[in-house]
């Protein structure tokens, strides 16, 4: 398959196995080409691409740019807190006023689930979701499984666990439909109030005691607690939260095996993570924030071939 089934990247939800293949082996040539003397091809020139940032990104808003310049595409960035927004400006309106600017792509990251859903109605750019509230991370969990396999080989029969903050996560349901479709087993691992109702509707192991899952994963996800999305207490303190299910290195050496420790950032260190896990050899956190960038430039190039 050389083309993608979809028009937009609105969630993993929305894509086929044959889609994440297409694009974890499209970003492996542009994972070569990040890494050359001369960073750039000339794959979008004549794309124009618009970032639209409803909420607050580093991780996600730099590695798009980034991917963009490697691509060689036209940019302009957005951001809510300095925009038009702020003076009722709806969000149809905002994006058909910067398309009426003859943007092809609109990369999109909102506060409300289904947003990029909506947008994808209403207008004529190609959509990426860069996060849309609790709902999905596509490219976040693309630029995951690619680390996972890069690092252990394959996808297929793999145990992997999501940790901590579930319900409030759209790392967390992402990773789940990208890891299932590619044929690992997930675990979700955190305090039962932090876990949906219908989680194991979506075919996941619960585990509620950390060590148990640590020593049944081959690579552990660990999530921040999103307090911004929290407007109700769902465990007694942070210091509980941390005792319950915080990762140290005492308990890291403790485990059976070896594991892969992820995180998709930006990290809480001491809470979720101690620093010495997070910056140890069995960390591979900087891996993910590299394999972002030709994740991404994988998406975009994809998309674009769809534009006719
Ligand atoms: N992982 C992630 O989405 O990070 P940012 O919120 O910094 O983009």
């Amino acid at each position: 398959m050389s083309s993608l089934s979809v028009n937009h990247l609105l969630g993993i939800k929305y894509i086929t196995k044959a889609d994440i293949e297409l694009i974890l082996e499209t970003a492996k040539n542009f994972k070569e080409v990040i890494n050359r003397p001369i960073k750039k091809v000339p794959s979008l020139r004549d794309i124009t691409i618009a970032n639209l940032f409803f909420e607050n990104s580093t991780r996600t808003k730099l590695s798009f740019e980034l991917a963009q310049k490697r691509l060689s595409a036209d940019t302009i960035n957005f951001a809510a807190s300095s925009s038009s927004v702020k003076k009722g400006e709806t969000l149809v309106d905002t994006v058909n006023n910067i398309l009426a600017m003859k943007v092809d792509m609109v990369v999109m990251r909102h506060a409300h689930p289904g947003a990029s859903v909506f947008l994808a109605k209403k207008v004529k750019a190609k959509i990426i979701n860069a996060g849309d509230g609790a709902h999905e991370h596509p490219t976040q969990a693309l630029l995951d499984a690619f680390s996972i396999q890069e690092n252990l080989g394959s996808i297929k029969g793999k145990k992997i666990v999501i940790v901590g903050d579930i319900l409030h996560s759209r790392v967390a349901l992402s990773n789940i439909f990208c890891l299932q479709k590619l044929g690992a087993e997930v675990m979700v691992c955190g305090p039962q109030t932090l876990l949906p109702k219908y989680i194991e509707s979506l075919g996941v192991k619960v585990e509620l005691n950390l060590k148990k899952a640590l020593n049944w994963c081959d690579a552990a996800n660990m999530l921040r607690i999103q307090l911004e999305r929290q407007d109700i207490k769902f465990f007694p303190s942070l210091r509980e939260y941390t005792m319950m299910y915080g990762l140290n290195m005492e308990m890291l050496d403790s485990l059976s095996k070896r594991i892969l420790i992820m995180h998709p950032g930006p990290i809480n260190r001491g809470i979720e993570i101690t620093s010495e896990v997070a910056d140890s050899d069995q960390s591979i956190i900087l891996d993910q924030v590299e394999n972002g960038v030709a994740v991404r430039m994988a998406v975009m190039f994809l998309l674009a071939g769809r534009m006719n």
